[in-house]
């Protein structure tokens, strides 16, 4: 991945403004810029030649209140042009190749160690699942940091339907493979197809979200369509795009970046502003769209939802390797 080479200069996010006026310009700004950005989202994402879109009709959904930021929802012109998906090029601007990805019809495979293995069509899936809103950060391993209003479930929810066997203790995640409209993916030195990991615990954990939409529309293909993961307090990595399959396992599995570089890219990635990545370091990271910075925080900021998972030993999960 990218480094992004920038000073170290820190601003408090609400500096020198008094905590309630903060506070509810926060609110009119979350409410106007998710209005605004999905104005800019064409009700179809999807290209002529693919079969609709059924879900169309579930956005937007209502917004979970747990959920909620402290800092400024970042707008839709900024995010949808500053991506990672490595499938289609190793830059960020990969949004109008990424619209080569058909979503319709598009299958999930649930299999492996489960009562109720599946196959099902993503419209299916997504008619059988509460759909919420929710405000999550994210915060990539490069040091930048976007805030967006996602869409979709819980995992809790895709467990309840998976029912895992006890010998389960992990769920691998994995992309779509096709190198004839993913360019990317005919570099035969990367381990395709791009691949996640989770505990089974942190997959039921209450944040753990798997997104369908975006500032209340479907996602748009460049964010991951039809279906990712959203685990904010982990490095944006962990975040795969584009699922096709959940596949529980008793190992723990090897992600995509730990396979590349396993010095780099472990398979906790936890943010910690204390551990620097071996070539930068975590301290703070920049709200792109902003050109400011900000102090990192540990877990992104998640510690109350989520420190409990990591008590024993390395399983702490706070370096980036382990
Ligand atoms: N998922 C797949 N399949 N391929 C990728 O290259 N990049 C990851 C993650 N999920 C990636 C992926 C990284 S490094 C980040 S930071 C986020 O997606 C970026 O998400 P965004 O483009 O929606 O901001």
């Amino acid at each position: 991945m990218q480094t992004i080479h920038k000073p170290n200069w820190h601003i408090p996010e609400n500096h020198a403004t008094p905590e309630h006026i903060f506070l509810n310009r926060r609110q009119f700004l979350t409410t106007t810029t998710i209005a605004a950005s999905a104005a800019l989202i064409p009700n179809i994402a999807q290209s002529a030649t693919e079969p609709p879109d059924k879900t169309l009709n579930l956005y937007p959904a209502k917004q979970n209140p747990a959920y909620k930021l402290n800092r400024d929802i970042t707008p839709i012109n900024v995010t949808s042009k500053y991506n990672n998906f490595y499938e289609f090029g190793s830059h960020k601007r990969i949004a109008a190749a990424a619209q080569a990805l058909k979503t319709r019809p598009w299958d999930i495979t649930i299999e492996g160690e489960v009562q109720k293995p599946i196959t099902i069509s993503i419209d299916e899936l997504i008619r059988k699942m509460p759909l919420e809103e929710r405000l999550y950060r994210h915060r990539c391993v490069e040091a930048w940091a976007m805030a967006v209003p996602w869409t979709g479930f819980a995992f809790s929810e895709l467990l309840k339907l998976a029912d895992p066997k006890p010998s389960a203790k992990f769920v691998e995640m994995q992309t779509f493979y096709d190198p004839s409209i993913a360019g990317g993916q005919k570099q035969i030195w990367y381990p395709w197809p791009y691949k996640e990991g989770l505990t089974i615990a942190e997959a039921a954990n209450e944040l753990t979200f798997l997104a369908t939409g975006i500032y209340g529309k479907p996602l748009l293909k460049q964010f991951g369509a039809p279906l990712r993961l959203a685990v904010p307090w982990k490095y944006g990595f962990k975040s795969i795009k584009s699922i096709t399959r959940f596949r529980f396992t008793t190992a723990r599995p090897v992600s995509f970046w730990e396979d590349v570089q396993p010095k780099e890219y472990g398979f906790w990635a936890n943010v910690n502003p204390e551990v620097p990545h071996p070539r930068w370091s975590q301290a703070s990271e920049e709200l792109i769209g902003t050109g400011r910075r900000v102090p990192t925080q540990l877990y992104n900021g998640y510690g109350e939802q989520v420190a409990h998972l990591y008590k024993e030993g390395d399983s702490l999960g706070l370096t980036l390797w382990r």
